[in-house]
């Protein structure tokens, strides 16, 4: 909602419009979760090609999302150049196996041993784009009343959530990769200082014979209280 010009401090209003879906709310949501039940991580990747108009989209459905003051503090950098892949994925393999190597304690290497991770990091040349999010520390919109950002972790959650649904609604799968610490990224990808690394998206389609942890979601009556 942006201020009118002369007074760019009152919001204007307009009519809300509703989505109206044709079925029932229960039949509509249950469709959503089967759909996004659906979805999982994978870790190998196909080199076929996405559109870069599909990637736009992704990106569009992600800057939907809510955010604390409508501040709206993200980035997502799509890296498809093949050399700039390369250079990425050299520089999170250094880092990967300084914490496989060295920082990671015993405890969160069993963890990730459940998922099957490790220091090689192939996707991240194979995958023919990878989405790197940036949260940004500073608003950077022009014509910004200020450069203060609000809940930015929050924000930036969700808005991936959104982008990782609609990746997998349009038939594609990712991984949301945490290479840690994640600095690097700012450098090969020259962002400045006030946008800081969140997570690395590669997108794509899924390898022949992708293969995916046998994992399991939490019951509804493990993550759902009523009332008290
Ligand atoms: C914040 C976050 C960081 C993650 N980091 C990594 C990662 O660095 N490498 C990896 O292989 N998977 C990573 N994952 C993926 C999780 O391991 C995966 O989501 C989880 O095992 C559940 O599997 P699913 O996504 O197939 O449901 C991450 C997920 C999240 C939400």
């Amino acid at each position: 909602m942006s201020g009118t010009p002369d007074n760019p401090c009152n919001p204007r209003f307009v009519p809300y419009e509703p989505y109206v879906t044709g079925e029932t709310p229960e039949t509509a949501a249950r469709r959503f979760y089967e759909i996004l039940d659906r979805r999982r991580t994978v870790r190998t990747f196909s080199d076929r090609p996405v559109s870069r108009e599909t990637i736009e989209n992704l990106i569009l459905a992600a800057g939907t999302a809510p955010s604390g003051a409508n501040k709206q503090p993200w980035r997502f950098v799509a890296v498809q150049d093949p050399a700039l892949k390369k250079e990425i994925r050299v520089a999170a393999e250094e880092e990967e196996r300084e914490f496989y190597f060295r920082r990671a304690n015993e405890r969160w290497l069993r963890d990730l041993a459940a998922v099957g991770t490790d220091e090689h990091k192939p996707f991240l040349e194979t995958a023919p784009w990878l989405v790197v999010v940036f949260k940004l520390m500073k608003d950077d919109a022009p014509g910004r009343l200020s450069d203060q950002v609000y809940y930015v972790n929050e924000s930036v959650g969700i808005a991936v959530g959104m982008f990782l649904a609609a990746a997998h609604v349009a038939g594609l799968v990712t991984l949301t990769h945490t290479p840690s610490p994640m600095k690097f990224l700012s450098k090969v990808l020259h962002r400045p200082a006030p946008e800081r690394p969140f997570l690395l998206i590669p997108v794509g389609y899924p390898a022949d014979g992708t293969m995916v942890p046998d994992i399991h979601r939490k019951p509804l009556d493990q993550i759902m209280v009523i009332d008290r």
